[in-house]
């Protein structure tokens, strides 16, 4: 008999942690045996997620969950704040990372990875889970080759806390880094009237970030030429969406013994 992956979930009472409980109670290989936020203290995560009792309580002490449940993975869907000391402890703690959680400073990652490096312990942080997500960034990075004008939007419920999404940043990164150099699109605004009504830039690339109830996640890229326009959409439509990705990496970062970017690099 082959023993289950031991997960520890971080931010397991909010929306995708619970989520992330759902699915990995689903898995045959892998179980919770962790749950750490400051919501829900003692209560038994199982029931909170709706899958039934996992005798599993939730707890606001990482530090005690890490000692005693002895997670093998910890995944990380919370809040950017405390991220670093949450991640630093489990590698510490000789626990690999699956991180869904957004708005974390590139000074806190680069620390984490080099702690991985040096623990020889698999680290996966994916902006975007969602694998149709994944492919739009593909997309827009290869279509940025033939066209210059790219603008992003980028559509968000209306409790994110974070603005632009991850998976923006993450798309403009990896268009300017297709083009290697072509020159980009100059923004013609001269006069702003409205501060911040042609979005926040990154290089030439504008992203605007729409927060409104009804909407869960979803962005276009669109990308302009010569007398045409090309559009790249991705709608999430649930937060199951995410969860193939997640299960996916679970598995695979126990096997990964560095930093990982993108859910793409772990496929
Ligand atoms: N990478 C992806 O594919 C993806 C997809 C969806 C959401 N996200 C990100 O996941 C994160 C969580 O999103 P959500 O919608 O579930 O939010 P949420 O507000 O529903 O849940 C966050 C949970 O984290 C807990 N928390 C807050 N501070 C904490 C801390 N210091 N330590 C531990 N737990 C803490 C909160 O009590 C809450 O239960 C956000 O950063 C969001 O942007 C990423």
């Amino acid at each position: 008999m082959t023993t289950k992956i031991k997960v520890l979930v971080a931010g397991a009472e909010g929306r995708m942690g619970r989520e992330v409980v759902r699915a990995v109670t689903a898995e045959s290989d892998m179980e919770v045996v962790g749950a750490f936020d400051m919501k829900g203290v003692g209560e038994d995560i199982g029931l909170d997620a709706g899958v039934g009792a996992l005798d599993v309580a939730v707890s606001d002490n990482l530090a005690d969950i890490l000692k005693t449940a002895k997670p093998k993975v910890m995944v990380d869907f919370a809040v950017a704040n405390g991220f670093e000391k949450r991640a630093m402890a489990a590698l510490d703690a000789g626990v690999r990372l699956v991180v869904g959680t957004t708005g974390v400073g590139e000074k806190s990652m680069k620390k984490i990875a080099d702690k991985a490096a040096t623990r020889k312990l698999g680290v996966l942080v994916a902006p975007n889970f969602a694998i149709g997500a994944v492919l739009m960034m593909q997309f827009a990075a290869e279509a940025a080759k033939h066209m210059k004008g790219v603008e992003i939007i980028e559509l968000h419920h209306d409790a994110k806390v974070d603005a632009p999404s991850g998976t923006a940043v993450a798309t403009a990164e990896r268009v300017m880094a297709a083009r290697k150099g072509m020159p980009g699109h100059a923004d013609p605004t001269k006069f702003e009237k409205l501060k911040g009504a042609r979005g926040g830039r990154l290089g030439d690339i504008s992203i605007h970030s729409v927060r409104l109830p009804g909407f869960l996640a979803s962005q276009e890229v669109i990308m302009g030429t010569q007398g045409q326009t090309l559009t790249i959409r991705h709608d999430t439509i649930s937060r199951e969406a995410f969860m193939p990705g997640v299960v996916l990496a679970v598995r695979r970062i126990m096997k990964k013994r560095s930093f990982v970017f993108g859910l793409e690099n772990l496929l």
